[in-house]
């Protein structure tokens, strides 16, 4: 079942793409009892230290929390209610965190566009060993701030659920109407607001 899920969800393009980049979605279904392979963690790890940066100023930094961790249930505690609902049975969470400011406390003006771009490439590397990446901007940023003693000097963006695919129905039925929904682009024409 799930394969066809995965099928049914892959992008339709006026021009094929990398499969990698076709089949990457979102899911909410995560199986709760496959914890996440530690060298494909790392190598996902790996894809967003690797990734791009205004002049290489890396100013993303990571809170990673296994399942069944002190810390992952404190990420949990920290998201949004429907986010509570489903991303608690991914294996990892992943804070991402972005420098406001250099350490000269000269601001950073690139840095969430870097954050962005470090937890793309992590998505893409999951996503071809076989994992699965959710992330979400509901979560409470000064409750993680709290919880972590977070540096002022950096700014919780986003937090990633990493993890195995699960089944659809183990999920509440209002989320699973969501999942089952199609996946959705603006068209490309409409994008390229100048394509000379
Ligand atoms: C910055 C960001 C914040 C998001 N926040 C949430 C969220 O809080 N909850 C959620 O279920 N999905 C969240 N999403 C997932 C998006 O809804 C999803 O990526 C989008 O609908 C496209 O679907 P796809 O990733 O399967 O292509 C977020 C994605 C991004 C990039």
């Amino acid at each position: 079942m799930s394969l066809t899920l995965e099928s049914d969800r892959t992008a339709q393009t006026s021009t094929p793409i990398h499969p990698v980049l076709a089949e990457r979605f979102s899911p909410r279904a995560y199986d709760p009892s496959i914890p996440v392979d530690e060298v494909k963690l790392t190598a996902a790890l790996e894809a967003a230290r690797w990734s791009p940066s205004a002049a290489n100023t890396q100013p993303w930094r990571f809170i990673v929390a296994r399942r069944g961790t002190p810390e992952f249930d404190a990420i949990v505690a920290n998201l949004m209610g429907f986010n509570q609902v489903w991303a608690g049975n991914a294996g990892v969470l992943v804070v991402g965190l972005a420098a406001r400011t250099n350490e000269q406390g000269e601001p950073m003006r690139w840095a969430q566009y870097d954050l962005g771009q470090a937890f793309a490439h992590l998505s893409v590397q999951a996503h071809h060993d076989g994992l699965h990446v959710h992330q979400m901007g509901g979560f409470l940023a000064d409750g993680l701030r709290t919880a972590f003693e977070i540096d002022d000097r950096f700014e919780p963006i986003s937090v990633a659920a990493i993890g195995v695919l699960g089944d659809i129905d183990d999920l509440p039925e209002n989320t699973r109407e969501r999942e089952r929904a199609p996946r959705t682009r603006l068209p490309l024409d409409e994008l390229l607001i100048v394509n000379a």
